[in-house]
């Protein structure tokens, strides 16, 4: 089977290769054998490969001394252990967490696997989960820091496509929200999707006075959900109210800012983390109400799951420099081929 691995961390077109290795070995009593046929390239599957600023590298898997990016995709049951009767082989999945999708096949534990609705296509399955969770994960918190308050909420990033998850969920529930993008151009393609919510683009030099001229009129700003950091992150701490919240979960940017006690403590202010990296630690009843939101999602709206384009998995480093592109709108895919003399789970 082909995979995709690295040994080292550094820039992914450059450590990345393309291996030929041999299948897995049969998957365990509680596991299967999925022969993957999607996935998608996440900017966090770039930071796995390419480290964060200032953190010491990630060790490689101990035994291969090689380490293969992905969490997530969709694809065929191929097999599956003695104790799983829920799942049979030819069934269309998606899974996560699943460590190493960027492979032809990938074992994961069977509580792993989510069926893919008959009518969700195979590239919706494969972003149905990230995505939609970490919405889940996000709107929990920013929940959690308005207090059943009615609140405003500026999130950064917004064009990107948890971002437009994100206004989708807000216009849904009635969240007021601030959308900010780095560029007038895509603040324009950002209105024309969702006219009913202010854009402002970054690249204003005025963006600052532009959110506190609106979120002055509505009470300020309680709640900064924030994907970019970096640089960034001192202003948009700025802009809270006092007692808000500063939710960060990305770092698309560049550079460092500090944030000095003084104001924070004089503003009451709450810095926050969220990482879908620690879903496994939600209560199963909460999991799975996630799950049933995201299968729903997939079902009832695949164009908030969109698809910026395809590339065959050895066409990796081709994906890779397609997502770093800017203006992109909707996520890169990898795929593998299905295999011709194979009528199982028939692509949709
Ligand atoms: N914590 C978690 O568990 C978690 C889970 C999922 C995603 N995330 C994070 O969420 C963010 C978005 O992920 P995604 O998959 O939705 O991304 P995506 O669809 O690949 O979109 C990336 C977006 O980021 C914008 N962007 C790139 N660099 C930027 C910069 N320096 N300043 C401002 N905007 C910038 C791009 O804008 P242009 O249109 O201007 O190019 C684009 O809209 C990433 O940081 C990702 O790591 C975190």
């Amino acid at each position: 089977m082909r995979t995709v691995e690295h040994t080292r961390q550094g820039d992914a077109t450059q450590v990345l290769t393309l291996t030929e290795k041999p299948r897995p070995p049969a998957p365990g009593a509680a596991e299967v054998l999925v022969r993957m046929l999607v996935r998608p390239v996440h900017p966090g599957d770039l930071i796995g490969v390419e480290g964060m600023p200032g953190q010491p590298e990630q060790r490689p898997d101990a035994r291969s001394q090689a380490r293969t990016p992905g969490v997530e995709g969709m694809g065929v049951v191929e097999s599956v252990g003695a104790d799983v009767h829920a799942l049979h082989p030819g069934q269309r999945v998606a899974v996560f967490p699943a460590p190493g999708t960027w492979s032809d096949f990938v074992v994961v534990a069977a509580d792993l696997t989510v069926p893919v609705p008959d009518e969700v296509s195979d590239e919706t399955a494969a972003l149905m989960l990230v995505n939609p969770l970490t919405l889940r994960m996000l709107y929990r918190a920013v929940e959690d820091a308005l207090g059943r308050q009615p609140g405003l909420v500026l999130q950064t990033a917004a064009g990107s496509s948890i971002g437009r998850l994100i206004s989708a969920e807000a216009a849904r529930r009635g969240l007021q929200l601030i959308n900010l993008v780095r560029s007038t151009s895509g603040a324009e393609k950002l209105r024309a999707q969702n006219p009913s919510q202010p854009v402002i683009a970054t690249s204003d030099d005025d963006w600052r006075e532009q959110v506190r001229r609106y979120a002055g009129e509505r009470g300020g700003v309680q709640v900064v959900l924030d994907s970019v950091g970096g640089a960034m992150t001192q202003g948009l701490a700025a802009l809270l109210d006092a007692g808000g919240t500063l939710i960060s979960y990305g770092h698309l940017g560049d550079g460092t800012a500090s944030l000095e006690a003084l104001p924070l403590i004089a503003r009451a202010l709450t810095l926050r983390g969220e990482t879908i990296l620690r879903w496994m630690r939600r209560t199963p009843e909460e999991r799975a109400q996630d799950v049933a939101f995201a299968q729903d999602l997939a079902r009832s709206a695949p164009d908030l799951l969109d698809v910026a384009a395809r590339y065959d998995l050895a066409d990796f480093k081709a994906a890779i420099e397609h997502v770093r592109r800017p203006g992109r709108t909707g996520t890169v895919l990898l795929t593998s081929p299905r295999p011709v003399d194979s009528a199982q789970g028939a692509a949709r």
